[in-house]
């Protein structure tokens, strides 16, 4: 494994993990003997084979030729991942540029992705597993509509892609009685482990981004062995500070376009872990923006939370500052300097009594982040079993919808 676990500022001891490592194998088992449902990501890496992914480029590279802009509609799941992966790696000069929308009820913003498609040709994509997602399914009205209105029936079903479960929904037989094209979407993955099905693989792909080596970095963790030694450690460790009192745990970054990935994390592991009155609640922040605001929180704050650090050794590229600078930054590289927040934030936390886990990938690029994708879903399913929660199941978010749909359905009374 490329990616490296260091736990020595947790002030918790190698005895105290190692009596815990019975657990974390015993549901690594669990997970690798097919007996959970929703465990299908588990093998995906090697599932979705290079003739799988052949095939998404082939798609990926049609819509490129024939659109300016990829509105992906999709929420939670059905998106995350892949704007996470995007943010990180899509190169500036893509032929096409990918959208999302479907993941909020603003009107403005709709108006606003339907503003910047005006003279451009236009690919969409609704992705929904269970086909039926209020705001995926009203976005997907008002953008089937532009669609309608600029391509006509028989042009838009060829512009129209659908990531579905193969049964029977309202998407995938809208779908199939207009001729659209259909991704399949396994009925044992849910949706935030689907990052490398093609819910996420179809727009990182027309992004540009080789999936390819996104697949490979997952599937040279993806078995068993991979995780067998100590590479569960970070998952007992998080379990440790809950049971110790921690209730928070803050991932932090020192590079702005990780930001997304933060929100990938906070879906994941909120959503599978936070359950039964259990649970530590994900926060992110990005350095060294927030040193400037949260930093003065978690220098002197209340003390329910630890740091998770997740760190790049390599910079892709680096800014010299010019000798016209202040003296002492002049001369030094930007790069150099994020290196020195991060050592000099680090000792200070850690003489605070701050716990910080870093993880750290060696370079940031599609094989490494394919990994890092695949290991924290491996390390957040692991960790909710520990715990004793079910990580793939969300019972709690039905609730809101039965008082959304309430409401929605009253607005016919009207
Ligand atoms: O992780 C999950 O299961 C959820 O976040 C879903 O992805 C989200 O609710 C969207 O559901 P659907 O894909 O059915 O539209």
């Amino acid at each position: 494994m490329d990616i490296r676990i260091h736990l020595d500022n947790t002030r918790i001891s190698e005895e105290m993990i190692a009596a815990q490592r019975d657990r974390s194998s015993e549901a690594l088992e669990k997970l690798w003997s097919g007996e959970l449902d929703f465990t299908g990501w588990v093998r995906q890496p090697h599932k979705f084979d290079d003739n799988k992914i052949r095939e998404i480029r082939k798609i990926a590279e049609k819509i490129q030729q024939s659109s300016d802009r990829f509105v992906v509609l999709g929420v939670g799941g059905s998106y995350m991942g892949a704007k996470a992966v995007i943010d990180l790696l899509a190169p500036a000069d893509a032929k096409t540029k990918v959208l999302f929308a479907g993941y909020n009820f603003s009107a403005r913003y709709i108006r606003e992705v339907l503003a910047d498609l005006e003279g451009k040709d236009v690919s969409i994509c609704v992705i929904s597993k269970s086909g039926t997602t209020t705001e995926t399914l009203s976005a997907y009205g008002i953008f089937e509509e532009w669609m309608l209105k600029k391509y006509g029936k028989e042009e838009t079903a060829k512009r129209t892609y659908v990531v579905t479960e193969h049964r029977s929904n309202f998407l995938f037989d809208k779908a199939t009685a207009e001729g659209a094209t259909i991704l399949d979407l396994d009925l044992d993955i849910g949706g935030r482990y689907s990052v490398l099905t093609p819910v996420g693989l179809l727009p990182i792909a027309v992004a540009g981004i080789d999936v390819q080596q996104l697949v490979e970095g997952a599937r040279s963790i993806a078995s068993q062995e991979s995780f067998e030694k100590n590479e569960l450690d970070y998952a007992i460790t998080r379990q440790i500070f809950f049971d110790s009192g921690k209730k928070v745990e803050v991932f932090e970054f020192y590079d702005p376009y990780f930001a997304f990935f933060g929100e990938w994390l906070k879906q994941l592991f909120g959503e599978s872990e936070g359950k039964d009155g259990k649970g530590l609640f994900p926060a992110s922040l990005m350095f060294s923006r927030d040193l400037h605001s949260m930093g003065q929180y978690l220098q002197q704050g209340t003390e329910c939370f630890f740091e998770t650090v997740v760190t790049v050794d390599q910079p892709e590229t680096d800014v010299r500052i010019p000798d016209l600078a202040m003296k002492p930054f002049a001369g030094k590289t930007i790069e150099e300097i994020n290196r020195c927040a991060e050592k000099g934030v680090l000792d200070a936390h850690v003489k605070a009594g701050i716990p910080v886990v870093t993880i750290a990938i060696p370079n940031l690029d599609a094989y490494h982040v394919g990994e890092l994708i695949y290991f924290f879903e491996m390390q957040c399913a692991v960790s909710a079993l520990i715990s004793g929660v079910d990580p793939f199941n969300q019972p709690g978010v039905e609730a809101y919808k039965k008082e959304m749909r309430a409401y929605i359905t009253k607005l016919d009374e009207k």
